[in-house]
């Protein structure tokens, strides 16, 4: 999708749907300060149907031959209160109340409430993620009418590299969120891997992919684990972003990729939603996105590794059965009281391969369990580290980004519950404090020498309606975040970001 930068307001603009953020009260001065063309008109309709701006509430107004053709209101309530994710929420209520028609839309917003740049980048992203619709499993295109080309009226900014980061990253959640959906018999460990390879092909990354034999060699006894009960390969892929210049931080990404979960011999049952569980690659999903949009940003001074050990969690002849002793590629045995805690054998070799490459910081992403979302809902991951400085780096990207994320307790006391009778450790824990205890499993196949911080997504990846910027389905959550920890200027804070002027 076309997205443009128009400095000059809206009153010569030729486009034909026109979306305008409002302040409540002094409605009247606020349109002509915007010298909006057909003021007279929407004025006298804003009295009738009593609109006050106030935040997410919406009209619209079709304008019969006139440019432009439709107006879409959105309020923005008190200016005091407006945070820069409000900027965000009413791109995305505006979008969506676009949908019927087409053409050239153009928003209109305070762009000096925060630092332009910044506002400009969130509303552009904003506006192009909300018009987002997956359409590649259905023969017939979508009935319904969207815009074809997006213009931020009205901004000043000297540079436009603010706009051409908004195609990379929205390029990148857009993918995530197309993995995330597609169904498991189209979306195999093959596939995935397949995918990510033709990512770093086009996008300039190196990659690598192990097969069952090789993760064999290399002992991964937790991850083969999890693919034995299935008949599809599983597939160990890892891509290599480096940079143009020297090399100043390396990191590792992680990301959870079971293109199915059928809890295995402890089968998820009754209200576990099974047939859901192709989202539980929603981290390697988020991994390969940010990946394929760092690619193309090239941020200097960072080299970045993306890790995903995919595989099925299925059930054959062959499968584990609920009990089975297993050993990762660090020694460590494990005895898997629940097949169904699969996510974290996977991980297990997937962390203690990254630590391998002695990275200077580790994260994972994961739909990892049931229990993150009880505890956060879906707007919201939890974030498990030891360390405070990783920790508040993430916060800050994520906060930016406006992707919920919460500091929770790695609390060590809790390993009590991951004591095995016969096994270093087992892989399942007590049904209370179940996000930690599988974060306190995770920890023991990481280098105490490398800060390394674990990303819950369970809730966030998946919507099931509309919610700001994600159209119901995948979120595509985690892309933004990671790209903004990865690109954020060494020693420099996020925070001034979310900060007004
Ligand atoms: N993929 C699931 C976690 C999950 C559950 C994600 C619901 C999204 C929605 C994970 O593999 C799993 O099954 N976890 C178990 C762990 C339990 C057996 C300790 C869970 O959360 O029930
Ligand atoms: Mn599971
Ligand atoms: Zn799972």
């Amino acid at each position: 999708m076309e997205i443009s930068l128009n400095p000059s307001g809206i009153k010569n603009w030729d486009g034909s749907i026109l979306i305008l953020g409002l302040y409540e009260g002094k409605i009247e001065e606020q349109l002509n300060k915007y010298e909006h063309p057909h003021q007279e008109t929407l004025v006298k309709e804003l009295q009738k149907i009593n609109f006050k701006a106030k935040t997410g509430e919406v009209t619209k107004f079709q304008l019969l031959g006139q440019t432009p053709a439709q107006v879409i209101l959105v309020g923005l309530g008190e200016p005091k209160a407006l945070l820069l994710d409000d900027l965000r929420k009413a791109a995305s209520i505006g979008a969506r109340a676009s949908f019927g028609s087409s053409g050239k839309l153009g928003i209109m917003l305070p762009w000096n409430q925060f630092d332009s740049e910044t506002t400009a980048l969130a509303v552009g992203e904003a506006l192009r993620l909300s018009l987002f619709k997956d359409l590649r499993f259905r023969n017939n295109p979508d009935p319904i009418l969207r815009p074809e080309a997006l213009e931020l009226l009205g901004v000043r900014i000297e540079s436009k590299k603010v706009l051409e980061r908004v195609t990379p990253i929205c390029a990148g959640v857009e993918l995530a969120r197309e993995l995330v959906g597609s169904p498991p018999n189209s979306l195999t460990p093959k596939a995935l891997a397949e995918q990510a390879v033709q990512i770093a092909n086009e996008y300039g990354l190196e990659s690598i992919i192990l097969g069952a034999e090789e993760c064999k060699e290399r002992g991964m006894g937790a991850y083969l684990a999890v693919a034995q009960g299935s008949d599809m390969a599983p597939q160990f892929i890892h891509l290599i972003y480096r940079p143009d210049g020297p090399v100043k931080r390396r990191l590792a990404m992680v990301g959870k990729g079971l293109t199915f979960d059928s809890g295995g011999y402890n089968l998820k049952v009754g209200a576990a939603q099974i047939e859901m569980m192709k989202f539980d690659m929603g981290g390697s999903a988020a991994v390969i996105g940010a990946a394929r949009a760092l690619a193309e940003l090239r941020p200097k001074d960072i080299e970045v590794h993306f890790i995903v050990a995919a595989c099925e969690n299925m059930i054959n002849g062959s499968a584990v059965h609920p009990g089975d002793i297993v050993q990762a590629s660090n020694g460590k045995t494990i005895e898997i009281n629940n097949t169904d805690a699969e996510g974290r054998l996977t991980l297990a070799d997937a962390l203690i391969y990254a630590c391998e490459l002695e990275p200077d910081a580790i994260v994972d992403l994961a739909t990892l369990t049931g229990a993150c979302v009880i505890a956060l809902g879906d707007e919201i991951a939890g974030l498990w580290t030891d360390d405070d400085e990783l920790a508040m780096e993430l916060i800050e990207a994520a906060d930016s980004t406006g992707e919920g994320l919460w500091r929770m307790p790695l609390r060590s006391s809790y390993k009590e519950g991951l004591k095995s009778m016969l096994a270093d450790i087992k892989n399942t824990g007590p049904r209370a404090g179940g996000s930690i205890t599988a974060g306190l499993f995770l920890k023991e196949f990481v280098k105490e020498s490398i800060p390394w911080a674990h990303i819950d997504i369970a809730g966030t990846v998946w919507t099931d309606k509309d919610r700001g910027i994600n159209p119901a389905g995948a979120t595509g959550y985690g892309v933004r975040t990671l790209v903004n920890w990865a690109c954020k200027p060494l020693g420099e804070s996020n925070q001034a970001l979310n900060k007004k002027k």
